[in-house]
């Protein structure tokens, strides 16, 4: 796509595909809408996906699949132990990543399950130092008695910005957490594609030195590649070194230069899935004793074989740039008509998904009442779309008595990939303008429940702000849904 030029329009992201397999989608009446956030708790996690148009709450386990992939699944050897399946995956991992072990894991945050259980439960009180935290990764690390610390660079934290790789280590704070901390490193966690600040890349350059730094100091580097994909696009689109090397020479520098890389196939490889996977005999051995415990025996590691054929294939497509382009052009798409219709958006565009500043969209909602919440139940109502909060919501609680609030209030509009069309990106843009020339109709909102919550837990609105809302869209559009 990014080779294609245009002569008389205004350029648009081009699919690399057709599509062979629909699915029917409707759009309910913006009442029936407030009905549904209502019955929700005002929390996305919450809806039943019939009364949603356009899902766009993650990119996890929901990007569309190929005709090949399909047709592997059939090749799927079902057999408890050494199944072929296994072996045709483990090859391709191998072509891939220049890694001799592999342990299939049935999704990304099983892979940091093992992992704490193998580096950070035999020391308690260890430290992973990462670039950023996800919440699945630290959830592992403190359930096993360890902790960790963040290590981004300053200008990670900053929403609106020109630098192109926001995810990248304050490599000196690294340096110095290491020197600190000496033998109590458990590992040091490099999470590419830095989800929760906005799917904002790592440069190669950056992970490499990281790499160096753990062998200077003798401790594990551990990459979680579940973002990898669109990662693999900004390093070679953005990082003017690498851009005459393939996508598959990039990943080989990368891969070369890590201890362990991990990842969820729901994002990695179009699957569903996860796997760990290594060249150090001895530490495979030792993994593989808690993969058997808890996810299932290591030839399958609790995935199903038809799953591993599809990775199998969908690793290839990772491969394929025209194929991984697609994602962060349709996310810069989607971006640059909101900025340009004045709706504050995280910038630069990264992979995954489009971040909407909530703070920054409604001003006039306090910390305290939930911001990206509302405004992702604004979106939903004014739309049918389904994002998700990033917010106060999703922060998870370490005193019982604080409630925490995250550094950022954002509502992620997550693009599966090859799901969705440049059209209903439109109406998406479209519905998004309309909402800010109505944004202060749109209320707060509080818990159902005090206390300690869960980011899946009910919340309620402040008002009758949804059905004000409502009324107003009947007032405008008339008939249309
Ligand atoms: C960076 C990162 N690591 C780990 C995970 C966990 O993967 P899974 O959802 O397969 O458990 C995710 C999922 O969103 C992720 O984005």
């Amino acid at each position: 796509m990014s080779k294609v030029g245009y002569y008389a329009r205004k350029p648009l992201p081009l699919e690399m595909h057709k599509i062979c397999i629909v699915q029917k989608t409707e759009i309910i009446p913006v009442e029936e809408r407030v009905k549904a956030i209502r019955k929700a708790g005002f929390n996305t996690y919450r809806m039943e996906s019939k009364d949603i148009y356009l899902d766009m709450l993650t990119d996890s386990g929901v990007n569309a699949m190929t005709n090949e992939q399909l047709g592997a699944m059939m090749l799927g050897d079902d057999c408890y132990a050494g199944s072929k399946t296994y072996f045709r995956l483990a090859e391709k991992i191998k072509e891939i990543f220049n890694k001799d072990y592999f342990l299939p894991i049935h999704q990304g945050r099983a892979c940091e399950h093992m992992l704490a259980l193998a580096y950070v439960q035999p020391k308690p009180g260890s430290i992973v130092p990462m670039n950023f935290q996800f919440g699945t990764s630290v959830g592992k690390i403190k359930y096993c008695g360890g902790d960790y610390v963040i290590c981004l660079k300053e200008e990670g934290f900053n929403k609106q910005s020109t630098d192109l790789f926001k995810g990248d280590f304050d490599l000196e704070k690294l340096e110095r957490v290491l020197k600190e901390q000496g033998s109590n490193i458990a590992f040091v966690r490099i999470e590419s594609g830095t989800n929760l600040i906005g799917g904002q890349p790592i440069s190669l350059d950056n992970m490499l030195a990281v790499s160096e730094l753990c062998k200077k100091y003798g401790v594990l580097s551990v990459l979680d590649a579940s973002l990898l994909q669109d990662n693999l696009h900004f390093i070679k689109t953005r990082e003017n070194k690498y851009k005459e090397c393939s996508i598959r020479e990039i990943v080989r520098t990368l891969s070369n230069a890590m201890d362990i890389i991990y990842f969820s196939a729901r994002k990695l490889g179009f699957g569903r899935g996860g796997a760990i996977i290594l060249n150090d005999e001895k530490q495979y051995e030792y993994i593989k004793t808690f993969v058997a415990s808890f996810e299932g025996f290591p030839t399958f590691g609790g995935m199903s074989v038809k799953e591993m054929e599809a990775i199998r294939v969908g690793l290839d497509d990772t491969m394929d740039e025209d194929i991984i382009a697609q994602g962060p052009q349709f996310i810069e798409y989607l971006a640059n008509e909101l900025e340009a219709a004045g709706i504050p958006v995280v910038t630069p565009p990264g992979g995954l998904g489009c971040h909407i500043d909530a703070m920054k969209f409604l001003p006039h909602i306090k910390h305290g009442q939930y911001p990206a919440g509302s405004l992702a139940s604004a979106i939903y109502i004014a739309s049918g779309a389904r994002g998700m909060e990033r917010g106060a919501i999703d922060e998870p609680w370490e005193d019982d008595e604080v409630e925490p609030y995250g550094a950022m209030e954002l509502v992620r509009l997550a693009v599966p990939r090859r799901v969705y069309t440049v059209s209903q990106i439109n109406y998406l843009v479209d519905r998004l303008c309309w909402l800010r020339d109505n944004k202060d109709l749109i209320g707060g909102l509080h818990f159902e429940k005090k206390g300690p919550h869960q980011f899946y837990d009910a919340l309620e609105s402040n008002s009758d702000w949804p059905e004000k809302l409502a009324a107003k869209f009947r007032e405008d559009f008339g008939d249309s849904l």
